[in-house]
Parts: C-alpha cells; sequence; structure tokens
C-alpha cells in the first residue's frame, strides 16, 4: 500500500521565510495527483520535502502507515523524474537506466531484465546504445521516466517534468505518461504519483485529482470536474479554465428575488443560480465563464449592456471581449450563433446562461453559490 498523507506539513526555510502553511493532503493507493499553482506557490518545496531532499519544519508525512519524516531519501521507496532530467552525460542510455539498480548490487541478470522491460515499456530500446547527447528532448525524458521507473518505487514524484520540451512533444509525453500509469493499474502494480505542474492543461488532463496551490496553501483538492463546476473560490475559479473565468465587483441585492448589480445595471440572478445561493446581499465578485453568456441586442432583458472593443476570430468559435463599465469580460460564442456583422464599439447586451454562475465573497473569496 503507498497511500500518501500529508498532516499539518509545514516549511520554513534557514531565512525565515515561510514557503508552506500546514497543508493537509491525502494521495490515495495508485492516484495520480497532480499539484499546480502559480510559480513560487511552493510545488517543489512540497514535493522535495515528500522526496527527503527538503527537511519538514513542522507536521508528519506517511507511506502506508511509515513515518517517513525522518527517513533518507534512499529509504523512502520513492523515485522523482525532474524537470532538467539531468541523465548522466557519459553513460549510455542502459547504463543511465540500471546505474540505480547497479548502486544497490542487484544480481546482472535481474538487472538485465528489468532494463528491457522498462525500455520495453517506454519504447526506447533502440536508444540504448546512445549516449544522452543523440537524444532528442522528448526521447532524454522517456529515459529520465525509465530510470525512476526501473526503481519499481511505490510514489513517483514528478517536477514539472515537460517544461522544457516544445508544445507539440509535451502533448505525447502527456498521454505517454498518463498510459503508463493507467497501465500499470491494470496490470495490478498500480504507482502513486504526485505531478506538479503549472500548466493547467496538464492539470486537468492528467490528474484523478487535482490540489490547487496559492502561496503555500492548498485552496482545493478535486477531480478535474469538481474543479472547474465548483470552484471552492474565486482563486481556483480564475485558475482553472481558459480563456479565464470573468470575474467582476457586483453588487448582491434581495429585492424579493436576487438581484445582480455590476456598473450601475441590475439584473436579475439566473434561476438556477437563485436556487444555490447562500449568500448575504453586499459585495460581491461575480463569476462567469466565457462560454456561459450570449450576445443580445443592447436592451435585452436580465443582460448587462456593454462595448464591444476586440473580437478575436478563432475558427469554431468567436471570443467578443465586451467591456461594462470598467469591467472587461470575454464571452467565447459559437462561430455559427455569432453576428458576424458585429463590430468593435458596437453597443450590445452580454447575458449570463446561468448554467455555472458563480458568487464569491468579496472578502475570503469563498464560493457562496454552491449550496445543494
Ligand atoms: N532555499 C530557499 N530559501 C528560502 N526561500 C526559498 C528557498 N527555496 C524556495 N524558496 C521560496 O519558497 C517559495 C516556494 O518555492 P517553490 O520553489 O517551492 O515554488 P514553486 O511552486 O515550485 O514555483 P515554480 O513554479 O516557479 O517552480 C518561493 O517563494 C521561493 O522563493
Ligand atoms: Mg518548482
Amino acid at each position: 500500500m503507498a497511500e500518501l498523507q500529508l498532516k499539518s506539513v509545514e516549511k520554513m526555510y534557514g531565512n525565515g521565510f515561510k514557503a508552506v502553511h500546514g497543508i493537509d493532503l491525502d494521495v490515495k493507493d495508485g492516484e495520480f495527483m497532480v499539484l499546480v499553482g502559480p510559480s513560487g506557490c511552493a510545488k517543489s518545496t512540497t514535493l522535495r520535502m515528500i522526496a527527503g531532499l527538503e527537511t519538514i519544519s513542522g507536521g508528519e508525512i506517511r507511506i502506508g502507515d511509515r513515518i517517513i519524516n525522518d527517513l533518507t531519501p534512499g529509504k523512502r521507496g520513492i523515485a522523482m523524474v525532474f524537470q532538467n532530467y539531468a541523465l548522466y552525460p557519459h553513460m549510455k542510455v542502459r547504463k543511465n537506466l540500471s546505474f540505480g539498480l547497479k548502486l544497490k548490487r542487484k544480481p546482472k541478470d535481474e538487472i538485465e531484465a528489468s532494463t528491457g522491460e522498462v525500455s520495453g515499456i517506454l519504447e526506447i530500446d533502440e536508444l540504448l546504445d546512445r549516449l544522452p547527447k543523440q537524444l532528442s528532448g522528448g526521447q532524454a525524458q522517456r529515459v529520465a521516466v525509465g530510470r525512476a521507473l526501473i526503481k519499481s518505487p511505490e510514489v513517483f514524484l514528478f517536477d514539472e517534468p515537460l517544461s522544457n520540451l516544445d508544445a507539440k512533444l509535451r502533448a505525447s509525453m502527456r498521454v505517454r505518461i498518463t498510459d503508463l500509469h493507467k497501465r500499470l493499474r491494470d496490470e495490478g502494480r498500480p504507482a502513486t504519483v504526485i505531478y506538479v505542474t503549472h500548466d493547467q492543461v496538464e492539470a486537468m488532463t492528467m490528474g484523478d485529482r487535482i490540489c490547487v496551490m496559492k502561496d503555500g496553501h492548498i485552496m482545493q483538492v478535486a477531480d478535474p470536474v469538481t474543479l472547474y463546476e465548483k470552484p471552492a473560490n474565486a482563486f481556483v475559479a480564475g485558475f482553472i479554465g481558459m480563456p479565464e473565468m470573468n470575474l467582476a465587483d457586483a453588487e448582491l441585492t434581495m429585492d424579493g428575488t436576487p438581484k445582480l448589480t455590476l456598473a450601475g445595471q441590475t439584473i436579475s440572478a439566473p434561476a438556477d443560480l437563485s436556487a444555490r445561493l447562500n449568500a448575504a446581499p453586499g459585495p460581491v465578485t461575480l463569476g462567469i465563464r466565457p462560454q456561459h453568456m450570449t450576445i443580445e441586442t443592447d436592451g435585452a432583458a436580465d443582460a448587462f449592456s456593454g462595448v464591444i472593443h476586440n473580437i478575436e476570430f478563432m475558427g469554431h468559435e468567436v471570443n467578443v471581449h465586451v467591456t461594462i463599465g470598467d469591467a472587461a469580460f470575454i464571452a467565447v460564442v459559437p462561430t455559427e450563433k455569432f453576428d458576424l456583422k458585429l463590430q468593435r464599439g458596437d453597443r450590445v447586451g452580454l447575458r449570463p446562461t446561468g448554467v455555472q454562475m458563480h458568487i464569491f465573497d468579496r472578502a475570503s473569496g469563498e464560493n457562496v453559490s454552491l449550496a445543494e
């Protein structure tokens, strides 16, 4: 069993900077957990504490029923793949793969069998007799993954392993890594994975669950669909989704039914939202995904009136940038539903469809529109 648990884990660096503020995280046996968040939010620090490359200032880390706080990295049953995969430059791929097992004094035939198996899985058989400098970025990264895999670790840690690759290679490596994870699961030897990235596409497509971090705090842990549909706070709402969710200061009033005022314009909250709302009247942050607004004629009921200041034709859809007072909104409209005569400077109505419209407490950022 390689369930991994972090309990109230803290990190205070030597200079007195507190990078991690008592985080709790449970990663299930065989789960693919992604840590995502902006630069400096302590993803690497957290991963390095799990690997044992960084001391823990408070709390507890467990693998299964072992507390591993004080174990040396080699004794933790963990393998880590870094961004700058750092293969040994003077060793051929075969030796890069097998070196770790050699250090552990494994028998020669066992080393050969493991090397063969791993190179088969990662499709690097034909590269075994090359030096790292004779590999492409994607091939080198596969060797780096192989070097971790060959150790049969209980827990795999990846720290932005694809960030050095170009977009196309990243996309194919993404699929390879998730395929590998599924394959190990199907073969009955599931690997628990923690994968760090700041790329929300990697997070959404790879993770069984995603842990969103900010400034050394965990903002939400959930599966991709929940994270997208029910963001716990304005930070998660703005971080996940493309283009970003529209977030704007608004005023909530309860005039019989809930109403929203933005830039001096008041509309009734869509029925879907009213049913979920668990908020007191007052200042709120309104959150609407670009995909969840329609462009109407100016003056249409329950639409905000605004001015188009840019139109981006994307092919199958159109990104329409509309300013309402001081607030900048983007609506993503399917091309067939977009009136191609509309131009920059035209005044239109922007109507929230109600689907997944969110209200966040202005002060705390907490989502107050999730009530069942
Ligand atoms: N050795 C150190 N001493 C002091 N502060 C540090 C040290 N290492 C990292 N930090 C700080 O801790 C915070 C978290 O750093 P960390 O490298 O974990 O962030 P990250 O989320 O991995 O960022 P990135 O996406 O840029 O890799 C940052 O504010 C960083 O400046
Ligand atoms: Mg990092």
